[in-house]
């Protein structure tokens, strides 16, 4: 792997733990204004700070983003469908690698459907990713989507998702905790990340986080169960607290509770 390629990789991973806590505020792509995403900087701006990563796409980038800040930035580079369309998995390249660097992103990424209608045509995408970012050091991180029309979200069709993603040549990959999340991980030869899913309590989604990284995951993805919480801060920094220093979910929750003045 060359110099600027395991550069951007460790502005994801953070070197000190080997962990990363990426905020997801993508969502807008194909959603269009989610809620508490309706204005991306009000909603994005204060809890950068605690992110290690921001995965958004260029628009939101370009105007709700501050350049000053610190965090790495994984540009979603895949879409072209809307939830009111007719097929999600309908996905082609929307950003060129080169508007990426342009950004000074630290990594890419797109949506694979394996098991969809378009699997060949978004595991064929990826391919052109991972190539044009090989020759620009630019890390690629794929999605494994999930959806009614796709394969059931157990281990069996995730570690295939997954394990694809990582053939073709994925350097991370982000995916959904479920049973058996170990054989998950055991399988795709490089680092997966867990995405949040949609709104549960705080609780549950810190038993998420906590059981993923037991479960061998390098970080969290995480967007809804983060800034569509009551108190995103302190939701935030216990998903941090442990991601970076193996927090158990219960101390992650009582830190949860203590900085958001909960009883
Ligand atoms: C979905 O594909 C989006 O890319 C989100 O980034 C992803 O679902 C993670 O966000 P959440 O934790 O809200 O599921």
């Amino acid at each position: 792997m060359d110099w600027g390629l395991r550069n951007r990789l460790s502005r994801i991973i953070a070197p000190g733990t080997g962990r990363s806590v990426m905020l997801a505020v993508d969502h807008g792509y194909f959603l269009g204004p989610t809620s508490r995403l309706e204005v991306p900087r009000k909603t994005i701006m204060p809890l950068a700070p605690y992110a290690d990563s921001i995965m958004l796409t260029r628009g939101v980038l370009r105007s709700s983003i501050d350049p000053s800040i610190l965090n790495s930035i994984v540009l979603r580079v895949s879409g072209g469908t809307s939830i009111v369309g007719e097929d999600l998995s309908n996905e082609g390249i929307i950003t060129s690698v080169e508007d990426a660097l342009r950004l000074n992103a630290s990594g890419v990424a797109l949506s694979i459907f394996v098991g969809s209608k378009h699997e060949r045509q978004t595991l064929l995408a990826l391919s052109e990713l991972v190539n044009e970012g090989q020759k620009h050091g630019m890390p690629v991180l794929a999605v494994t989507a999930v959806g009614k029309e796709l394969g059931k979200k157990d281990a069996r069709y995730m570690s295939l998702a997954c394990r694809i993603a990582a053939e073709i040549g994925a350097h991370i990959v982000k995916t959904y905790y479920c049973d058996g999340f170990e054989k998950v991980v055991e399988s795709c030869p490089v680092p997966v990340v867990v995405a949040g899913g949609t709104k549960i309590p705080e609780k549950d989604a810190l038993e998420l986080t906590y059981n993923a990284i037991k479960a061998g995951a390098t970080g969290v993805d995480m967007g809804r169960n983060i800034w569509q919480s009551d108190n995103p801060i302190p939701m935030i920094k216990a998903v941090r607290k442990i991601v970076h220093e193996d927090a158990t979910a219960k101390e992650g929750f009582e830190l949860y509770r203590k900085l958001s003045k909960l009883k």
